[in-house]
C-alpha cells in the first residue's frame, strides 16, 4: 500500500480513517492532528506553562515530544511510585523518563512518593486497606493528588496526561456500564481549572488509538518502557480494552465513534435530559396519518412511494 501523500510505501494503515502514510508523513500527521485537537477543545495556548505527567511509557513520552515539537512550553513531571518488585517497573520507567529529558534538554521534575510521605505506593496500599488487595486505587489517588499539588505549587497553568483513545474508551465503557452520571459528566478532553487552585487538566492524545501512539514512539526512536505496571495484570480496564478491541476488529472505527459521539451528546446537552417527544414539531403524515417530524410524508410512506416508483 502507498502513502496517501507521496509515492513511498506506507508504514501504517489506519483503517478507521481510511488513511495510509509513510514514516515521514506519519511523523508530520500526528503533531498536526494533535494541534488540531488542542485548538478544537481549547486546551491551552503558547503563552501558558504546561506540566506533562511522564510515566516513561509511550503515550506520555510521545506527548511531550509532540508538544515540544509544536513549540509549547512543556516541562515534565515523573512520580516515583516505588513499584519495584519483579521487573523494577518504577526504576526502569524513571530511567527512561530521565534519559528522554536529558537527550532533549528538557526539564523534568522528579517527585518520589516514599521520600515525600515515608512509604511507597504498595506499602501505603497495604496499610490503608483500600482497593481489595490491588494498589491501583491508592496509586490513582496519590498520582492525582501529587500532580495537582505540584502543578499548583510550581505555577503551571495546565496539567497534561498521555491518555489515549483506548484509555478513554475503556473508562467510558466502565462508566456507562454503571451509569455513573457524575463521572460521565466530568469525562472529556479538558477538565477546567477549579476554584481551589487546581490546574486545568487536558488529554491531547485522547483521539489517537493506542496503536497509533506506539507507531509514533517507535518511528521517532523514543525509548519507552514496554511493560505495563505489574499490578495492571487482570484489571478491569484491561478487560474492557480487550472487549473494545474485539468490537473494533469487526467494526473498524467503533472505539472512536463510541467516544466522539459521547462527547457530542454531552456538548449538545442531550445526555440524560428527558425530552418530551410531543414537543417536537410533529404533524400527521398526509398519507397514513401517523405523527411524523419529517416534512410532508412520513419516512415509511416515502420509502414505499420510492419503491413503487422504482418498480413502475
Ligand atoms: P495510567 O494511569 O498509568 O494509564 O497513565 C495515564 C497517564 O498518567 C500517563 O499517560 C501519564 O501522563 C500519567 N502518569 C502515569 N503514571 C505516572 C507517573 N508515575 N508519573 C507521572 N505521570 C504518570
Ligand atoms: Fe499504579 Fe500500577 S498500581 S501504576
Ligand atoms: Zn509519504
Ligand atoms: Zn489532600
Amino acid at each position: 500500500m502507498k502513502c496517501r501523500k507521496c509515492e513511498n510505501k506506507a508504514s501504517i494503515h489506519m483503517r478507521q480513517h481510511k488513511l495510509a502514510l509513510c514514516k515521514e508523513h506519519y511523523l508530520e500527521w500526528i503533531p498536526e492532528q494533535t494541534e488540531r485537537f488542542i485548538k478544537k477543545y481549547q486546551m491551552f495556548t503558547h503563552e501558558e506553562k504546561i506540566l506533562v505527567a511522564i510515566s516513561g511509557g509511550k503515550d506520555s513520552l510521545s506527548l511531550w515530544d509532540i508538544l515540544v515539537k509544536l513549540g509549547y512550553q512543556a516541562d515534565g513531571l515523573y512520580l516515583g511510585l516505588g513499584i519495584d518488585s519483579g521487573i523494577n517497573y518504577s526504576h526502569e520507567s524513571q530511567r527512561l523518563a530521565e534519559k528522554y529529558a536529558n537527550e532533549n534538554n528538557l526539564k523534568l521534575h522528579v517527585v518520589d512518593i516514599e521520600k515525600e510521605y515515608g512509604q511507597s505506593i504498595p506499602v501505603l496500599a497495604e496499610i490503608s486497606h483500600r482497593g481489595y488487595g490491588r494498589p491501583c486505587a491508592v496509586c490513582g489517588l496519590a498520582k492525582r493528588h501529587e500532580m495537582n499539588r505540584i502543578a499548583r505549587d510550581l505555577g503551571y497553568d495546565v496539567l497534561a496526561t498521555g491518555h489515549n483513545l483506548d484509555d478513554e474508551a475503556a473508562v467510558l465503557f466502565g462508566n456507562t456500564l454503571n451509569w455513573s452520571s457524575g463521572f460521565l459528566l466530568r469525562q472529556g478532553p479538558v477538565l477546567p481549572a477549579s476554584s481551589g487552585g487546581l490546574a486545568r487538566k487536558v488529554k491531547p492524545l485522547c483521539r489517537f488509538y493506542e496503536r497509533e501512539m506506539t507507531a509514533y514512539a517507535i518511528m521517532r526512536g523514543i525509548e519507552y518502557i514496554y511493560e505495563e505496571c505489574p499490578f495492571a495484570d487482570g484489571s478491569q480496564s484491561i478487560f474492557y480494552k480487550e472487549m473494545l478491541n474485539q468490537l473494533e476488529t469487526v467494526r473498524p472505527g467503533a472505539k472512536l465513534i463510541f467516544y466522539l459521539n459521547f462527547l457530542e451528546a454531552k456538548k449538545s446537552g442531550n445526555l440524560f435530559v428527558e425530552k418530551n417527544v410531543e414537543q417536537q414539531n410533529l404533524h400527521p403524515c398526509p398519507k397514513c396519518g401517523q405523527p411524523t417530524s419529517t416534512p410532508d410524508l412520513c419516512s415509511f410512506c416515502r420509502m414505499i412511494e420510492k419503491a413503487r416508483a422504482e418498480i413502475a
